[in-house]
């Protein structure tokens, strides 16, 4: 006998459930029957972290984790790092298909024109201290886009939710390049909307009225690949931000800004910058053994390797060591990735990595090629929120016109103290 259930027994009371189960989840919100008498509650699922707990269905972006495997809206990761660009790639995670021509110059075209930001964005960004990382920059100034643009909270109007699409994606890289320049003290550039996506961020970063100044467009070319792996990867932190907070209906631009901040941790985004410092404490291929040996009594973590959902090779790591090797070949070695590589090769033959599953991730080498390509090491968690930004952006989308979401609200074990009464300070103890 062949059927979609699952049949609970509770030892509690010798009553047994049929539970229905689809896509091989059950509904939590089914366990909410099972009780031992009828004033009970219902039992819950616990899953701190969200381990085993799908939170919404979605069409976007396949990760399977054991075989190493990531597809956006069906293409693998592989094909779109080799054949398309960072703008498509976005497009297709944002509409669910690529484009045709007509469609991708107009995305593009659109893109491209909303790349100026207010000049009340631009002093405030002025203000920040000389020495503010610019990943709290970005954060409170995506922040501060929301009050200029009160139409974005109109969250159910098709033309509106397009618009602040358009803004998003096209201020970023001004929003990340005033950071940068604000933060070496050099003037802002303004963009180029005739340049490229990513070389228009390298342009406003770099220029410094040089006759012949021109972006190297292998460099460029590097920066769109590297974005186009970020650009999407399920329900990671940062991409459970945007969707909580816009399950309260907040604008686009705050739930941005909440989703960067959940970036910004080195567990998750704040990774990238996290593996570069530790290289350079590691700063010979002699000293690997010993630090290894560190992380595996639990001093610390190795950066850069583990990941909740891949427990085999991530394929975005396997890309990037290409994407280097290219980067490399003009701007000359790094002796960063001599240590890298050994440290890759002595953790994968450890019992301690390889018992764990524990692989390098998509950050162990993408600080290495950011280093190379003369980002400072704090510019590097802003650049995975530029290429992770359509992500956010699609998963935003999705969430508004699911008509099963509603305000995310999770439950708790609450193990705390019963009631008691209020104690005169006299009495405490
Ligand atoms: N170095 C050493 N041990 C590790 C590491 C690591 N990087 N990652 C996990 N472990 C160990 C951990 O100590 C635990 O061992 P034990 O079972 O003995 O207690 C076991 O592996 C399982 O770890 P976990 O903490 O339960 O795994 P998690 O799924 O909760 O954490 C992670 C995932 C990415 C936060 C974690 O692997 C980590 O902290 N990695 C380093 C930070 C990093 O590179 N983050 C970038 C992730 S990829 C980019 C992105 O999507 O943000």
């Amino acid at each position: 006998m062949n059927k979609d259930t699952l049949t609970i027994t509770d030892n509690r009371t010798g009553r047994s459930y049929e539970i229905s189960i689809q896509n091989d989840t059950i509904r939590a919100l089914d366990l909410r029957q099972i009780k031992v008498n009828e004033d009970d509650f219902g039992m819950m699922s616990y899953d701190p972290a969200y381990t085993n707990t799908a939170s919404c269905s979605s069409r976007i972006t396949l990760v399977d984790g054991e075989k190493g495997i990531l597809r956006y809206r069906g293409y693998p990761i592989e094909q779109l790092a080799e054949k398309s660009s960072f703008l498509e790639v976005a497009y297709l995670n944002i509409y669910g298909e690529l484009p045709d021509s007509q469609q991708l110059s107009f995305w593009v075209e659109r893109i491209m024109h909303h790349t100026f930001i207010h000049e009340n964005l631009a002093k405030l960004m002025q203000s920040f201290r000389y020495d503010a990382h610019p990943m709290g920059m970005l954060i409170g100034t995506i922040a501060a886009m929301s009050t200029l643009h009160p139409d974005a909270k109109d969250i159910y109007d098709d033309q509106a939710r397009q618009k602040q699409i358009w803004r998003l994606l096209g201020k970023l890289p001004t929003v990340a390049a005033f950071a940068y320049r604000r933060r070496i003290g050099r003037p802002y550039n303004y963009p180029d909307s005739s340049l490229g996506y990513t070389e228009n961020l390298l342009y406003m970063m770099d220029y410094m009225n040089q006759g012949d100044y021109q972006v190297n467009p292998v460099l460029a070319k590097a920066l769109d690949v590297l974005f186009i792996l970020h650009a999407e990867h399920e329900q990671n932190c940062s991409t459970a931000v945007m969707r909580g907070i816009g399950s309260s209906h907040a604008d686009p631009y705050s739930a941005m800004s909440g989703a960067a901040a959940a970036l910004y941790g080195p567990l998750h985004g704040g990774a990238n910058e996290a593996v570069l410092r530790m290289l350079n404490e590691i700063a010979t291929v002699d000293n690997i053994p010993g630090y290894v040996e560190k992380v595996k009594a639990g001093k610390f973590r190795l950066m850069g390797f583990g990941h909740r959902v891949y427990k085999n090779y991530d394929p975005r790591a396997r890309i990037i060591k290409k994407v280097a090797d290219d980067v490399l070949a003009i701007t000359g070695g790094n002796p960063l990735l001599d240590i890298a590589l050994k440290l890759e090769e002595i953790a994968l033959e450890d019992e301690y990595f390889v018992s764990r599953k524990l692989y390098p991730n998509v950050d162990f080498y993408s600080g290495i090629i950011y280093q190379a390509m003369g980002f400072p090491v704090d510019m590097f968690p802003v650049l995975f929120a530029l290429g992770r930004a359509p992500g956010w952006l699609a998963q935003w989308l999705e969430l508004i016109d699911d008509k099963e979401q509603r305000i995310a609200r999770p439950r708790q074990v609450f193990l705390g103290s019963e009631q008691r009464d209020y104690l005169p300070m006299e009495q405490r103890g």
